[in-house]
């Protein structure tokens, strides 16, 4: 940055798997920083109020029976949503306003290549994997920190129960939390993006508390140590 220039927003990222309370958290961060007066978005993904992103809502509220829509072409649907946004998150943040994110391209990941258990053995050119899943989002805007909000499975069935959209079932839930403990490794071994797992199993109240403090740090050492925005896996 030349001097003089208003510093870049911090993005920061809240992943997990469903009911663990990653929209309510989103909302009382947002509130958070918007109270300390300092520019703050909050974005959704999927976000269903484009075009792709009705596509999208069209396809998680149908049965899993009907509508044989190809795995692949959906997994690129929820990239080409982020994709569509991705210009505009890096407005906001060169702006110097801050981005707090529900789901990202990890969650992409995650649940596409948990969806089919047996894909994982396969060596035929990698259907499903988490090398061919990560691919259509090679090069989006980085987050400068993942908080995955982490909850055991009979935990998450306890809040209410899931809801009727297609990926709402035990058996995918629990492929996906591993599948994010995977992706957690990769970012780790590659010295990527910094994860925060946080218990989500405690009150409303306990995790925004260490929410604020992780996302007070991470805009700290954004704005201190002026990083560039980093691209993802990239
Ligand atoms: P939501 O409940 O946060 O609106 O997300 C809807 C579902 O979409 C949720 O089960 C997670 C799933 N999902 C994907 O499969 N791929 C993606 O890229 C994203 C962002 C979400």
């Amino acid at each position: 940055t030349t001097p003089g220039s208003p510093k870049r927003g911090a993005f920061i990222l809240l992943e997990g798997v469903d009911r663990c309370g990653k929209t309510t958290q989103v909302s009382l961060l947002t509130r958070h920083l918007l109270n300390l007066s300092l520019a703050t978005v909050a974005y959704r993904f999927p976000d269903r109020t484009t075009q792709v992103g009705g596509l999208i809502n069209g396809y998680l509220q149908s049965s899993a029976e009907v509508g044989g829509v190809d795995d692949r072409a959906i997994h690129l649907l929820f990239s080409a949503n982020r994709w569509e946004a991705a210009p505009k998150l890096a407005d906001t943040l060169a702006q110097g306003s801050h981005i707090i994110c529900d789901r990202y391209a990890y969650s992409g990941v995650a649940f596409t290549s948990a969806k089919r258990e047996e894909d994982r053995s396969s060596m035929s050119g990698g259907e499903l994997t988490l090398d061919w899943c990560m691919c259509p989002d090679i090069g989006l805007p980085a987050p400068d920190a993942v908080i995955f909000l982490d909850l055991e499975q009979e935990e998450a069935e306890k809040r209410g129960g899931y809801g009727g959209e297609r990926y709402e079932k035990k058996e995918l839930q629990t492929r996906v939390r591993s599948r994010f403990a995977e992706l957690q490794s990769l970012d780790e071994k590659d010295g990527r993006v910094p994860w925060h797992v946080v218990d989500a199993s405690k009150s409303i109240e306990e995790v925004h508390q260490e929410l604020v403090s992780i996302v007070t740090n991470t805009i700290d050492r954004v704005q201190t140590e002026s990083s560039p925005l980093q691209r993802m896996w990239a």
